[in-house]
């Protein structure tokens, strides 16, 4: 059966989930719409995925812009809305947890359109966290509850969600494996900035609990500054303003860059000595990459990546750091917890198959 889609996207992270999605509804003969929120719209937060990864032009764009919840979500609700009524697809896709995620699942649900949410079942239990909020209405409301692992089945079990739950996997994973090798024979990222091997640390911070507070941002560039190796730190727009101001008081050498495109970040994750971060995507990808990682935070959704011992929760303990990297525990254990890189057709066929 063919299917039509709607598909809602809008911030860094829901552009490559799309990549691969869309590529497996495209090879499956459905017919996808794309909806870009425009929640991320500078080039290299939205356009250079747009363009590395051959994802299609989005056919409607929201233009929703920065601003508060409250205007990101509604703008984007009142968007979708009107595209839904007139689209009437049979599903609306929405990946994660976003701002663009709970306005896609508010607009289709009140149509009774159904939903398929990938990367379901994700609880960090800190509802301070606005993506805690996004994540537990969208998994309420959706049709179909596309997990990673059974760790997120037990979430939603807890929560006395029980049926349209399937397990199969990250799409995280299927772009990584596609992608990687395509950076590491075209990206010359690590010439660029002098990089060796081993030899660098990468460090992304941009969650409003570490960003947005001038002591405790001072407080992690102080710390990551002091580890031994090179630190490399795209920085997130969100914060670009007081990085350059916090680090001409930080007395430590800490190489600033604009945000990079998913190629030249698969090979600075690979290559890199230590990964700090507090991104969700990326402490998943340091795990599949074998690199180890440090995250900012006290908690994680990616439960697995610690209880192996390839991920350190640092959010209390931020001074330790540098000692971290340079004696990173040797790690327990690896398995392939989130998939063997086929999670989007697995999706797009139970999709298919309803
Ligand atoms: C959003 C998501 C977060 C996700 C992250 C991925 C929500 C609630 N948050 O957070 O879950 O982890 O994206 O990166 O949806 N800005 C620009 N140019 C851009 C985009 C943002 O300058 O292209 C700046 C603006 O000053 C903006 C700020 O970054 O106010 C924050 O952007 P926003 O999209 O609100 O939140 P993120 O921190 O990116
Ligand atoms: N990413 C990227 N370039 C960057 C920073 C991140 O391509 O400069 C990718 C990263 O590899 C991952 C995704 O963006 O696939 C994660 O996005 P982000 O950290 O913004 O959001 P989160 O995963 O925390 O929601």
């Amino acid at each position: 059966m063919t299917l039509k889609i709607v598909t809602v996207i809008g911030a860094r992270p829901q552009f490559i989930k799309a990549a691969v999605v869309s590529q497996a509804l495209r090879v499956a003969g459905h017919q996808e719409i794309l909806v870009n929120t425009g929640q991320h719209y500078d080039d290299n937060m939205a356009q250079v995925f747009f363009d590395e990864m051959g994802i299609p032009k989005p056919h409607f764009n929201l233009g929703v812009g920065s601003g508060t919840h409250a205007a990101q979500t509604s703008a984007a609700l009142v968007g979708l809305e009107e595209i839904l009524i007139r689209e009437k697809p049979d599903w609306v896709i929405l990946f994660g947890d976003t701002n663009a995620t709970i306005a896609g699942a508010l607009a289709a649900s009140k149509l009774h359109i159904k939903i398929a949410h990938i990367e379901a079942g994700l609880r960090s239990f800190n509802r301070r966290m606005p993506e805690e909020i996004n994540r537990i209405v969208t998994d309420v409301l959706s049709e179909k509850k596309f997990v990673p692992t059974q760790v997120a089945v037990d979430n939603l079990h807890q929560e006395g969600i029980t049926s349209g739950i399937h397990i199969v996997g990250d799409v995280m994973v299927d772009a990584l494996m596609q992608y990687t090798p395509i950076g590491e024979a075209q990206s010359d990222v690590l010439a660029r900035h002098q990089l060796t091997e081993k030899s660098f640390v990468l460090l992304t911070i941009h969650r409003p609990s570490n960003a947005d507070d001038d002591i405790r941002f001072k407080h992690i560039l102080e710390a990551v500054g002091s580890v031994e190796q090179t630190v490399v730190f795209p920085v997130h727009p969100r914060s670009k303003a007081r990085v350059q101001r916090l680090l001409k008081d930080v007395n430590r050498s800490i190489l600033t860059i604009d945000p990079v495109g998913y190629l030249d970040m698969m090979v600075l994750e690979k290559a890199a000595h230590t990964i700090i971060t507090d991104s969700g995507g990326i402490q998943k990808e340091a795990y599949l990459h074998r690199t180890p990682c440090l995250t900012v935070r006290n908690e994680t959704e990616w439960v697995e990546t610690v209880r192996d011992g390839w991920n350190i929760l640092v959010g209390e303990t931020v001074e330790k750091i540098p000692e971290l990297v340079s004696n990173f525990p040797t790690p327990t254990r690896w398995e392939a917890h989130y998939g063997q890189g086929d999670a989007a057709h697995t999706i797009v066929e139970i999709l298919a198959n309803q």
